[in-house]
């Protein structure tokens, strides 16, 4: 199996706070790889660091063996990475079809050949928003919302998804059919990092587990592992997370 995205000892501080500190992990192609830890641990602020939203103030990040540190995010879109906000971020005055479609033109692999249907409607359809293509995202349930938050992400063909709490909200029937959706997009060959607070969840779909805390990585494992692990107990899963 080979690594996908490396981050090497990357820092971010935020005036004197400290949000990623020294912080190394490796994410291997083809997994679901969990990313837990309290509040304010640093989870969303790795996100905006791989994805270039932020620079880091040390430290590098590789993807597929290429240094994409301080890139564009944009150029990191291209090279393959995507994610999702706990918020959805959809245009809401355009319908689902052009939600998706803007998402997918977004990739410049595809500008400069051919209209992407392809991934249009093949993110459409995993999302299981085929038959809403027509209809504007504030038609749609809080759960199909958040479907369409992924495959917004989806329909720019990544290989890396980066997904911040997709669970938030949603009651535990929709989290088993989300659950399913994301296995059926690491079955088709994507790797994902899925951050959330519903630990149960996470353990039951991730085939290893990052933990931080303070900025830090605490543990780094199998789910049996890491649930078994006295210093993740202390500093999370302790609470009534589990
Ligand atoms: N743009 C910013 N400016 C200042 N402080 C920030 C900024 N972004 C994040 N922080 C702070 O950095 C720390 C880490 O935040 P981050 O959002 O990465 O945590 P998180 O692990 O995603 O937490 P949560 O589980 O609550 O989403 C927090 O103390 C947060 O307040
Ligand atoms: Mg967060």
């Amino acid at each position: 199996m080979s690594v996908i995205l490396e981050t090497r000892q990357i820092s971010k501080a935020f005036g004197g706070l400290q949000a990623v500190h020294n912080l190394s992990f490796r994410v291997q192609q083809g997994e679901i790889t969990g990313l837990i830890g309290p509040n304010g641990a640093g989870k969303t602020t790795v996100f905006n660091l791989v994805m270039g939203t932020l620079k880091p103030d040390q430290g590098r990040i590789h993807f597929k063996d290429r240094d994409i540190t301080g890139r564009k995010t944009y150029q990191i879109v291209d090279l393959g990475i995507a994610r999702a906000f706990q918020i959805a971020q959809c245009c809401p005055g355009k319908t689902i079809f052009e939600n998706l479609e803007l998402c997918a033109c977004s990739n410049r692999l595809f500008s400069r050949s051919k209209y992407p249907s392809a991934p249009i409607l093949q993110a459409a359809e995993q999302a299981g928003l085929t038959s809403e293509l027509e209809k504007l995202p504030g038609m749609l349930p809080q759960a199909g919302l958040r479907r369409l938050e992924i495959a917004r992400a989806v329909a720019t063909s990544p290989d890396l998804l980066l997904l911040d709490e997709p669970f938030a909200g949603l009651t535990s029937g929709e989290i088993g059919a989300l659950s399913r959706m994301i296995q059926e997009l690491r079955d088709q060959g994507m790797t994902i990092v899925l951050v959330d607070h519903n630990v149960r969840s996470v353990m039951r779909l991730v085939d290893r587990v990052l933990v931080m805390s303070f900025g830090q990585l605490i543990a780094d494992g199998s789910p049996g592992k890491i649930v078994a692990d006295p210093m993740v107990q202390q500093a999370y899963l302790g609470t009534d997370h589990v």
